[in-house]
């Protein structure tokens, strides 16, 4: 199982049990000078990670291999400079975010769009961008690429995006790989070999690649090797080597101390391992590989801060804490029942332990952090930091009530750098109307 250690960024350091620097920075100095709910990214704990998978990538690959970062996890900016300081490749989903990694330099080549129902200006805006792949969904998708391309001097690059029909163990609304899924062109109703062909044949898209993504929250490396299998036999079945292959993202991390600690190793060597049975080692035989990594590259990175104003009990014995953030900043409890773990950031001494609810401050009662925890008990002004806050938190961020997004900091070092302002929401446009 996770130690709690493993939860936290790993710059996180403790003195006499209570946490109390990340990136070298005190917690309680930063929540001084930047106000709660803060969110905190640790630039060594995301760059180490990325690293090993470099390196995993290179152990078990001879082939060209590439890793995209998923943009849906968390993107700003300022994030996305950073992203093109290192070289990654992003994947993007929507006009909003292909402008924000182009705006920050990351170039054309590096750059994926995704999604099921992506619009003309997206295409239009990918296209114009040169970018490397479109990553078309479904046959009427690729009808509406070329329709679009029809057009224009260029001849965008395009990857399908297949079914696999493979169920992974993880919460329903972020399985993506099974039958049913609204993501991907099906096999078995050989719309998947139709549309390799009309692509292969097709006088206004050139297509590079194959792709699949299963889901989000994965542990079983298995569940990769048996969808690979599916496709690579698909492409068999046509006749067709791909440029590139591509197995999306999904690898897992825990989030409390419940959950064991996962290993890239085992995810990025079933991946390698299945292409490389399936073409052999020699370098000039194997595709590219390219992988799209977010949660588990982000996660570990982020740490959310807050600050406990009302408790209460109830009549059950219940103890609550209501926190200054909550639901709209971090939407994964309600929407996924997801767990986490959460650390007083003070002195516990002479506090009793009991089982705490941690609520958000939003006027709904399924705005809850933390359903039941065990915790010393929490007055008003405890600071509480909850680990692994760094992907799906902030991007599917609100304003719900109309309060204001946090402010995010970005420790790299001894250095502090803001990666956005609290919002202000009575200045923003939707409060204008303009
Ligand atoms: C196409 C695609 N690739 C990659 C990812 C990243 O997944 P994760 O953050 O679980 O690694 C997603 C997220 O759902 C996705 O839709």
């Amino acid at each position: 199982m996770a130690k709690k250690e493993e939860l936290f960024p790993v710059t996180a350091t403790w003195k006499d049990g209570i946490l109390r620097q990340i990136g070298g920075e005190s917690l309680e100095e930063l929540v001084e000078e930047h106000g709660t709910p803060l969110y905190i990214y640790d630039a060594l704990t995301f760059k180490q990670g990325y690293e090993t998978l470099c390196s995993l990538l290179e152990k078990f690959y001879a082939g060209p291999s590439e890793i995209a970062y998923a943009s849906k996890a968390y993107i700003s900016q300022k994030f996305a400079g950073k992203l093109a300081a290192l070289g990654a490749s992003v994947d993007v989903v929507s006009a909003g975010e292909l402008l924000m990694v182009v705006n920050a330099g990351i170039p054309g080549e590096k750059i994926h769009l995704h999604g099921n129902n992506k619009s003309e200006k997206e295409i239009r805006m990918a296209i114009e961008y040169r970018i490397e792949s479109i990553v078309v969904d479904s046959l009427d998708e690729l009808w509406f690429v070329e329709k679009i391309a029809s057009g224009l001097d260029s001849t965008p690059k395009i990857w399908l995006r297949i079914n696999p029909d493979i169920y992974v163990e993880t919460h329903t609304a972020i399985q993506t790989g099974h039958e049913v899924s609204k993501f991907g062109i099906p096999i078995k109703n050989g719309e998947a070999a139709r549309a390799i062909q009309i692509a292969l044949h097709s006088k206004t898209v050139r297509l590079t690649g194959i792709h699949i993504h299963l889901g989000s929250q994965i542990f079983d490396a298995n569940r990769y090797r048996k969808a690979l299998n599916t496709i690579l036999s698909l492409c068999d079945h046509v006749g067709w080597t791909p440029q590139t292959i591509s197995p999306g993202g999904g690898w897992g991390v825990p989030y409390t101390e419940a959950i064991p600690v996962t290993d890239p190793v085992d995810w990025i060597s079933e991946v390698c391992n299945s292409i490389v049975k399936w073409r052999g080692n020699a370098i000039n035989r194997l595709p590219q590989l390219v992988i799209e990594p977010g949660r588990c590259l982000i996660a570990r990175a982020g740490v959310a801060l807050y600050r406990v104003g009302a408790t209460k009990e109830l009549v059950d014995g219940t103890h609550i804490a209501a926190l200054d953030g909550g639901m709209a900043d971090n939407p994964r409890p309600g929407l996924y029942g997801a767990e986490y773990m959460a650390e007083l950031i003070g002195s516990a001494v002479g506090r009793r332990l009991v089982g705490t609810r941690l609520v958000g401050r939003y006027c709904e009662s399924g705005d809850e952090l933390i359903h039941q925890t065990p915790l010393p008990e929490l007055v008003r002004g405890d600071l509480i930091a909850i680990p692994v806050s760094g992907a799906y938190q902030l991007s599917m961020a609100s304003n719900y009530n109309l309060t204001s997004r946090p402010c995010v900091l970005w420790l790299d070092n001894g250095t502090v750098e803001v990666l956005h302002k609290r919002e202000e929401i009575d200045s923003s446009s939707w409060w204008t109307g303009d």
